[in-house]
């Protein structure tokens, strides 16, 4: 028998002083104020862990199951988890992807009136996967380079907003599946401080501090016997620093043209387009001699891609996964059987028949096999990974049959020989990760 008392009778016990939480819903405060903050969160009974692992990390962190949602819990200081409880916050006004600040909790006592640490709750991110757990099960090429050029766009943007991490790392990073690359959130920004604009010092320092952990990230890995012992762990620190580098010379370098080169400013904003980023504002300024101009980009936006597909579709995804589908879309727009059933309809401008493609293909394409997932298999990957690796299966598939495979066909292909197998991520806990 457990000696630790429910919930329900700590929250009747009168002797128990109730913690300060302060919460962003009010429907989550009345939850929270349910949990046994008198105790420890190492001794909180297994009942309430909604059968999700335990983990133990630098701080404790546990996972409660609330409603539908699971959330994690993490207690430090009272001071940092409402530090981190704002910086989060920050961060998501910011459109910076992050893990989701939910609660701070101040104020704890044990029952003998002891002082607890704080606790700060944020909601567990669905579909991320620590970066020991992706080494762990994915045999994919060069997973790390994949994850270190993941950790470098986020950096980026995160220097763009002005924020300074301060203890950049895998390990206190999380990543969801996005296509054949990653996408990258913070989910420790304890250390983190946020500026009106960081100077070239504040982001060497970001960059420094992130060479040093990621190859201590990587030694780990090679401790637990996750990579090759030859994998030099300075090298990927190496490629942060160099992906970083690379992109934040697109994003922010000043360019001078002649007056006559203004193609080259359509050139750049596709550039930009590429690596996934709009540009939101750019000045140009031509010289006193009225011989050249000087482009600098003024505010540049992530998510050029997700952006475009959200419009066309009101399909939500990740960056490369909407790549992935607006090609597809773009496939089958020009596919001849769409070309001739937009012109008997009259489709004259381009706009239009994008729009009307857009369409068909959301109902014809995208809806068939999402639709098509049976509920069991809905936690294997985010709806957008899903297109992503059908269309990849769907090619292997063809390629081996030397034929193309009716859609609903290949659906069915995927779901047996390829979904079916894979584990359910969208809430993964890994016990061996801490
Ligand atoms: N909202 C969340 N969603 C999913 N996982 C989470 C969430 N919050 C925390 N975690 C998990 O808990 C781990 C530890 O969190 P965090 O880095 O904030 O604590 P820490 O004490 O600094 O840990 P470490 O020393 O391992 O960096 C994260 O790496 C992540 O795997
Ligand atoms: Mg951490």
């Amino acid at each position: 028998m457990s000696e630790v008392p429910s919930p329900a009778e700590a929250a009747t016990s009168a002797e128990i002083p109730a913690p300060r939480i302060q919460a962003v819903r009010t429907a989550e405060h009345s939850a929270l104020a349910e949990l046994p903050w008198h105790l420890p969160l190492s001794d909180w009974p297994e009942d309430l862990l909604g059968g999700l692992p335990r983990g133990i990390s630098r701080h404790i962190v546990r996972y409660v199951e609330i409603g539908d949602e699971v959330l994690a819990i993490k207690e430090t200081e009272n001071r940092q988890a409402l530090r981190e409880f704002d910086i989060l916050g920050v961060l998501e006004n910011l459109d910076v992807p992050t893990v989701a600040a939910r609660a701070y909790v101040t104020d704890r006592r044990s029952a003998s009136g002891e002082a607890l640490p704080g606790a700060l709750i944020t909601a567990y991110l669905d579909f991320s996967l620590p970066y020991r757990a992706l080494f762990s099960r994915d045999l994919a090429q060069d997973t790390g380079g994949r994850l270190v050029d993941a950790l470098a766009v986020l950096l980026a943007r995160l220097h763009l907003v002005g924020f300074y991490w301060g203890d950049v790392s895998l390990s206190n990073t999380l990543f969801r599946r996005d296509a054949d690359a990653y996408a990258a959130y913070v989910v420790d920004a304890e250390t983190g401080e946020l500026h009106d604009q960081l100077s070239d010092g504040q982001r060497q320092m970001d960059l420094r501090i992130a060479r040093t952990n990621i190859a201590g990230d990587f030694l780990d890995l090679q401790a637990a016997g996750l990579i090759d012992p030859a994998i030099d762990p300075l090298a990927a620190g190496q490629r942060l620093c160099e992906s970083y580098e690379g992109l934040w010379t697109e994003l922010t370098r000043v360019e001078e043209f002649s007056v006559n080169e203004r193609w080259r400013i359509d050139e750049r904003i596709r550039r930009l387009n590429d690596l996934g980023f709009d540009l939101g504002e750019l000045t140009v300024t031509t010289d006193l001699d009225g011989v050249s101009l000087l482009v600098e980009p003024k505010v540049v936006e992530p998510n050029h891609h997700s952006r475009r597909l959200l419009r066309l579709t009101g399909i939500g995804a990740n960056e490369n996964q909407a790549r992935t589908m607006l090609n597809d879309l773009d496939s089958y727009r020009s596919a001849p059987e769409f070309a001739e059933s937009a012109e008997a309809t009259g489709e004259d401008s381009a706009e239009l028949g994008e729009a009307e493609a857009a369409r068909k293909w959301l109902e014809e394409v995208y809806k068939p096999l999402i639709q098509a997932i049976p509920e069991h298999l809905t936690h294997k990957l985010e709806p957008g990974q899903i297109f992503y690796e059908f269309v990849e299966h769907r090619r292997v598939m063809s390629r081996a049959r030397q034929r193309d495979i009716p859609t609903m066909e290949a659906i069915a292909y995927f779901i047996v020989d390829y979904l079916a197998n894979l584990p359910d991520e969208s809430r993964y806990v890994d016990s061996k990760q801490f």
